[in-house]
């Protein structure tokens, strides 16, 4: 189709006009060498909370209001992209919009890892798309070409560095051999972490974006309430160290992997990532996703997960696919039409087919890592190593090199294990005389 045969404007309703939205805003009105296709977009309305509030842009008076609701339900508005953030009125309002013959793009991972199953279904009934990409990775395309390039795939595994701030805070205790609480405070001064840094260093965020992950990769949805989540507040600097002896980088990951033919699983937790794979490698605030599935093999995806520009590279070419189908209908040449879809294209709606079924967490493979401070005495690695084999659990490497106050310091690292048989281990290693304590237990990926 010719661009200039298009005789229609998109109107764009933007509810939120903080960090991703006046991004959003900049981009959009200033295509200067960037797709055609922003020619015929308009920002019709923008919904903020104070209209006293001082912003990055200018806006004319009339498009900004504080009156949410009426954006949703204006009849001349096409797209909502809704950069609010939170759950709610942003779910309440998403569907009111959806209701309303409205196509939803939003940055929202909270809401969509919550609510991504009901706003489906209210969208492919009323005929309107809702588009996701900016709400897991920032600016790194991972959820059209997990839809679109990728979907022949059988996906085995997803496995993300999907949170700039815990990677930033990790980057820099190993580099500097800094201690997590204060890098966290400079993180803060920086900008880099929120003043209220728990869903970041949680894993709460990370859990978010990797429940959107999985129900993507594997066509159903994934109940974010099970999803299982650690974060790095335990990480110490002599575990970095001794990560960094062994071969290994302490990363937060997000895995959503294939247990077998019927189940899931999906966690976030601190890993021990050997220092030659490509996740190893992925430093400060930028994210990566490491897709692997057959036939593709391996393929990663990685760059900023965060910030005005990358979100809104997200957000704008979220738009730009909508706005690229809409042209291909052919009501769209009527100024009448409200473009409402009654066959929506596969490779761009949101479905869930139902959910996973999330594998019990005690039947989980892995390996893991443990660090013991034990009495300095004969015999305290064999009694060690006794109690792991009685619960078949194999030990890769056993290390003692350093010492705490009087104690003996001692680390582990298994082979595949389930997490029942370790743990079980673990009970019994606990009542030995000899163990003062096991201050890290991580698992290796
Ligand atoms: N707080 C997030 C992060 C960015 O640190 O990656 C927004 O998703």
């Amino acid at each position: 189709m010719e661009l200039g045969a298009v005789i229609v404007a998109f109107k764009l309703g933007i509810l939120g006009l903080g960090t991703v939205g006046c991004g959003t805003v900049q981009l959009l009105t200033d295509s200067d060498g960037r797709h055609p296709l922003l020619e015929e977009i308009e920002i019709y309305r923008v919904g903020v909370r104070s209209l006293d509030k001082p912003r990055e842009v200018k806006l004319p008076k009339e498009v900004v209001t504080t009156d949410l609701e009426a954006i949703v339900t204006d009849p001349e508005i096409d797209i909502i992209v809704e950069v609010m953030g939170g759950l709610e009125p942003a779910r309440e309002l998403m569907l009111k919009a959806i209701r309303n013959g409205k196509h939803i793009v939003t940055a929202n991972k909270a809401a969509i890892s919550r609510f991504g199953e009901e706003l489906y279904t209210a969208a492919n009934q009323a005929g309107v798309y809702v588009m996701l990409e900016a709400s897991v990775g920032g600016g790194i395309p991972v959820i059209q070409p997990l839809k679109q390039s990728l979907s022949v795939n059988r996906i085995q595994a997803v496995t993300g560095i999907i949170n700039g701030t815990t990677n930033y805070i990790l980057t820099r205790m190993q580099d500097e051999g800094s201690s997590f609480d204060d890098v966290l405070v400079d993180a803060q001064e920086l900008g880099y972490a929120e003043a209220d840094p728990t869903a970041d260093v949680e894993g709460l965020d990370a859990a978010d974006k990797i429940s959107i992950l999985a129900s993507i990769a594997f066509d159903r949805g994934v109940n974010r309430e099970d999803v299982y989540c650690e974060g790095i507040r335990q990480i110490s600097k002599t575990d970095i160290e001794y990560a960094q002896k062994l071969g290994f980088v302490i990363k937060l990951l997000a895995i959503a992997k294939k247990v077998n033919l019927t189940s899931l699983s999906v966690r976030v937790h601190p890993t021990l990532v050997p220092s030659e794979h490509p996740l190893a490698s992925i430093h400060g605030v930028n994210n990566a996703v490491f897709v692997e599935g057959e036939p593709i093999g391996q393929v990663m995806f990685f760059g900023p997960g965060a910030g005005a520009g990358a979100t809104a590279s997200a957000v704008s070419s979220d738009i730009l696919n909508l706005v690229a189908s809409l042209i291909s209908l052919p009501e769209s040449n009527s100024k009448d039409s409200k473009y409402k879809i009654s066959n929506l294209d596969p490779l761009l709606a949101s479905f869930h087919q139902g959910y996973c079924q999330l594998a019990p967490r005690e039947e989980l493979v892995t390996r893991f890592y443990a660090r013991f401070l034990t009495k300095d005495q004969p015999g305290v690695i064999g009694k060690l190593g006794t109690c792991f084999g009685k619960h078949g659990v194999s030990l890769e490497s056993v290390v003692q090199t350093g010492f705490q106050e009087k104690l003996a310091e001692i680390v582990v690292v298994t082979h595949d294990v389930s997490e029942g048989s370790f743990h079980q281990a673990l009970e019994e290693i606990r009542t030995l005389e000899a163990i003062d304590s096991i201050p890290s237990l991580l698992r290796v990926l």
